[in-house]
């Protein structure tokens, strides 16, 4: 934990830094925080440092948080469509799976983090963000409450034709969360590996399975 606020400090001394106009050019700014920040973490079990590194995305996003500056809309509709292209349909055509199942997977913020090990099951951590099930009186709210999520969205016969774009929606946005909001704050479960396509479909039930206490 102080290694992190360490870091953070040194992030915010060196956007000071480049206020200041002491001559050097953003590029090295970004390098030397960078390497600062690369200094003040340490593999620890399965969090190994190359989780630092940063795809395309998420370098534009950050950039854009540090900046205050709002992406660029051609850059950010770009990779919205790589995020959608990204994503993985259920190989059997089937979206959803057990609610029971899926509220565990909701509920739980296993697997990742440097005390767990490689056989952890990763849990979807959804309601650190979201409330799902009333039932469930500790939740985040940095994402939209999903109580009800099907009902509201007059899902009553999932496998309906009527039902479709939602479902696609909601299965796409659980697999690449970037595919709607370039620079979401909601982690890509399937496309970086953290669920699984059957654990993705219990979920999917949670939230849309007209018989899950979430569309009571
Ligand atoms: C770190 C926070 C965070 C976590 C964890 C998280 N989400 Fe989200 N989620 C968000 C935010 C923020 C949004 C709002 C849209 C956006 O910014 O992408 C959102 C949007 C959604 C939406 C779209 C809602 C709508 O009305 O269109 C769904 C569905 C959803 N999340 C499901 C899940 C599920 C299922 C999980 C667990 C596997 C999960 N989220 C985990 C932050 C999170």
């Amino acid at each position: 934990m102080k290694k992190t606020i360490v870091a953070w400090g040194a992030v915010v001394l060196a956007g000071m830094l480049a206020g200041c106009g002491t001559g050097r050019s953003a590029a090295e700014y970004d390098k030397m925080t960078a390497e600062v920040i690369k200094a003040s973490f340490v593999d620890r079990g399965i969090a190994k440092l190359d989780r630092l590194e940063q795809d395309e995305a998420r370098k534009a996003c950050w950039e854009s948080e540090v900046t205050g500056k709002p992406l660029d809309e051609k850059v950010a509709k770009a990779i919205e469509e790589a995020a959608l292209k990204s994503v993985k349909w259920p190989s059997d055509g089937k979206f959803l799976g057990d609610w029971k199942e899926g509220e565990k997977i909701a509920q739980s913020g296993r697997g990742l983090t440097w005390s767990d090990d490689e056989k952890t099951v990763n849990g979807g951590n959804c309601y650190n963000c979201h409330q799902i099930d009333k039932k469930e009186i500790s939740y985040g709210t940095l994402g939209p409450s999903l109580w009800n999520y099907g009902k509201l969205r007059g899902v009553t016969d999932p496998n309906s034709p009527a039902a479709k774009p939602i479902i696609e929606y909601t299965w796409a946005k659980i697999w690449n969360s970037r595919a709607f909001n370039a620079c979401t704050k909601m982690p890509s479960a399937g496309h970086r590996g953290i669920l699984n396509e059957q654990q993705i479909k219990h979920v999917m039930a949670l939230l849309l399975d007209p018989k899950s206490p979430v569309n009571q």
